[in-house]
């Protein structure tokens, strides 16, 4: 599956970065990386010019960038475009149904930005504050980040499918003492509660000062002494709210996300480097054009709502289209339909969308148009070759090159892709390094692999983008990520490079199941069920799910005397949903009567997945479980998913 699909000329006339510049321009981010980093800041405007670049060490862990540098992220992608695109649209937003439409220009996003600041000030929130938003995707989402960033708040976003306890656990992390919320949003026809999980979450639970609650929906909910309901008309005559000049390093925002181990990382990004490395990732990647309508499907409570409907784009002075529901909400064409009403030029999705929509055929893609599309782009999790070509020839009419971009939470914004214009494309391959990104391939003990290998994928030298810390643990952040490789950045990700330096990520290699484009911990899910009163013990591993990429599959064992039954399965699953969400819903629940454990106690897991994945003859040596037999009743016990 190595051939290559070649750019076609349309797609490299007038792009960006064409062959021999990527070349220079890559050669140049490592030869002379200050140089690179310091001409690429010129995309940013600074209240103070920084004077050092780079200054990092990853040991001892130490990053820091632009660190002398002033600047604000909310002047960079709104006030700043004013005097040039006050009339264009920064954001145009599309509801759960069809046809209801909203949009902001830059001067309209101005105006409601500085409204909402003005009412976070008069609710006490000052400089450094944590905020929680809890929002369904409407424009108020953007617009209470970017208030945030405006007045130096430190936004924390929590996606709207979290439960209560999932959120409250993230208010009590980084002791947010605001949350911002919707009375509720819809999703495919279905109502979010989002006030009411509020509500929940702060029962008994960590004190707020206020929730600022916006009206969305209309619905009834109930109101508490700390609400404040939100009403922009308020503060029409408040007049300018200047930016507050933020250092470089000062934080921005903070993103709970997965791991292998306990519960989520607060991963926090800091101002100038964020600012840098979306704002060239955006440019380079997407090859934006000038009045070019960029759509990202993803929520704006993951990493990729951050960076590529929010930061990157609005610092381009683009126009970003924000979309409130599901793929398949009222059918299987929205995607397509609203490409046309909007006439979208960049597409950027998940390969489980496009897998979920490509089940459903060509027709309902080749109902519409789709002529507007001019580039393709695909992020979250690898994308298989047959989905690669569908998304290809069918919905980019094999006109419209594919960015499968590869990146994370922590790396703040792209690391390897294929640049349109610069590359040809391998189909399941997210290409090559961007500027600046030396990745490197290792075995289990460190050893570097060159050339075409398969290994663990570190980053050897910090970029921008990268995150600088876990919120209140240092040490964590160090543990995580750089002690498993001495001095470098471990991804947590298996890749193979091939002969052409291209790398292909096969997926996560620790304990972190990516469904359906979802970030979660094996361990997260393991402490819901464990919670759950009749439960004794629990181990959760991924298995290949033709959709979502992968699948949750559980193994559960009851206390004595607990006997397995349907309704305890959907019981479990409920639990489940309720404790994390429902992107956690288990896929699959075995009941077995112990797990599989060494001598010494501990799960092998190794057998447990192997089993999930119906990989019977693969289990390698059981001789080291206390228990061998019980790999026989695992094995027959297993139903397929
Ligand atoms: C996976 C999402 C293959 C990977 C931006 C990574 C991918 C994790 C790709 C991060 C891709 C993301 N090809 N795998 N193009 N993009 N991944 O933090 O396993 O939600 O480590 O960030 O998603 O997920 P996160």
């Amino acid at each position: 599956m190595n051939d290559k699909v070649a750019l076609s000329p349309e797609a490299q006339a007038g792009s960006h970065c064409p062959p021999a510049k990527y070349e220079t321009l890559y050669r140049h981010s490592l030869e002379d990386s200050d140089g690179f980093w310091r001409d690429q800041a010129r995309r940013i405007d600074w209240v103070r010019e920084p004077s050092v670049i780079g200054n990092w060490s990853f040991d001892p862990v130490d990053i820091k960038w632009y660190e002398d540098g002033v600047l604000n992220l909310c002047y960079n992608c709104v006030d700043r475009h004013l005097p040039a695109r006050a009339d264009q649209k920064a954001l145009i937003w599309e509801g759960d149904e069809p046809g209801v439409v909203r949009s902001l220009t830059y001067a309209e996003l101005h105006g409601q930005v500085v409204r909402m600041a003005h009412c976070l000030k008069a609710a006490g929130v000052s400089r450094g504050d944590r905020v929680t938003l809890y929002l369904p995707m409407i424009l108020e989402a953007a617009v209470a980040m970017l208030a945030c960033a405006r007045i130096g708040a430190v936004h924390s976003v929590v996606f709207g499918g979290f439960s209560p306890d999932a959120l409250r656990g993230r208010i009590e992390d980084c002791e947010s003492r605001f949350v911002i919320t919707a009375d509720g949003g819809m999703r495919g026809g279905k109502l979010v509660p989002l006030k009411a999980n509020v509500d929940a979450a702060l029962e008994d639970g960590p004190r707020v000062d206020a929730v600022l609650v916006i009206r969305h929906l209309g619905n009834e909910v109930a109101s508490t002494g700390r609400d404040i309901w939100y009403d922009p008309e308020a503060w029409a005559d408040a007049g300018e709210l200047p930016c507050e000049p933020m250092g470089a390093e000062d934080p921005l925002f903070i993103l709970y996300t997965s791991g292998s181990t306990g519960k989520p990382k607060g991963v926090l990004h800091t101002t100038g480097g964020y600012a840098v490395w979306t704002a060239a990732t955006f440019h380079f990647v997407f090859d934006y054009r000038e009045g070019e309508i960029f759509w990202c499907t993803a929520d704006v409570g993951w990493v990729t709502g951050h960076s590529y409907i929010v930061y990157g784009p609005l610092a381009n002075g683009a126009t970003t289209l924000m979309y409130e529901g599901v793929p398949n909400h009222p059918d299987f064409g929205r995607f397509w339909d609203m490409i046309d009403r909007h006439q979208v030029n960049i597409f950027y999705t998940a390969p489980t969308a496009i897998r979920a929509l490509m089940r459903e055929g060509d027709d309902p893609v080749k109902a519409h148009n789709r002529a507007s599309l001019r580039l393709l782009g695909s992020v979250g999790e690898p994308i298989n070759p047959e989905a690669w070509r569908w998304y290809h020839q069918v919905v980019g009419d094999g006109r419209c090159p594919i960015v499968d971009t590869w990146w994370q939470t922590e790396t703040g914004g792209i690391m390897i892709t294929t640049l349109p214009g610069a590359h040809d494309m391998k189909p399941g391959s997210a290409g090559l390094p961007f500027f600046g990104v030396v990745p490197e391939l290792v075995d289990a003990e460190g050893v570097v692999l060159p050339g075409a290998a398969s290994g663990n994928l570190c980053i050897t030298r910090s970029w921008p983008g990268q995150m600088r810390t876990v919120y209140g643990d240092h040490e964590r952040f160090v543990q995580t990520y750089f002690s498993t490789y001495k001095g470098k950045y471990f991804t947590g990700d298996g890749c193979r490079r091939d002969e052409d330096g291209f790398y292909w990520i096969t997926g996560r290699v620790d304990d972190v199941l990516n469904v359906s484009g979802h970030r979660l911990g094996t361990a997260e899910v393991e402490s819901a069920l464990v919670s759950h009163p009749l439960v004794a013990e629990a181990a959760v591993v991924g298995y290949p799910h033709d959709i979502k990429g992968q699948g949750i599959y559980c193994y559960v064992t009851l206390l004595a005397g607990e006997e397995p039954s349907n309704g305890l399965e959907q019981a479990l699953r409920q639990h489940v949903r309720k404790e994390i969400g429902p992107i956690a819903t288990p896929d699959h629940l075995q009941f077995t009567p112990a797990l599989p454990k060494t001598r010494s106690g501990k799960i092998m897991r190794r057998i447990l997945r192997k089993i999930a994945h119906n990989e019977h003859d693969a289990l390698g040596d059981t001789s080291t479980l206390a228990d061998p037999s019980l790999v026989d009743s695992l094995i027959e016990g297993r139903r397929n998913p």
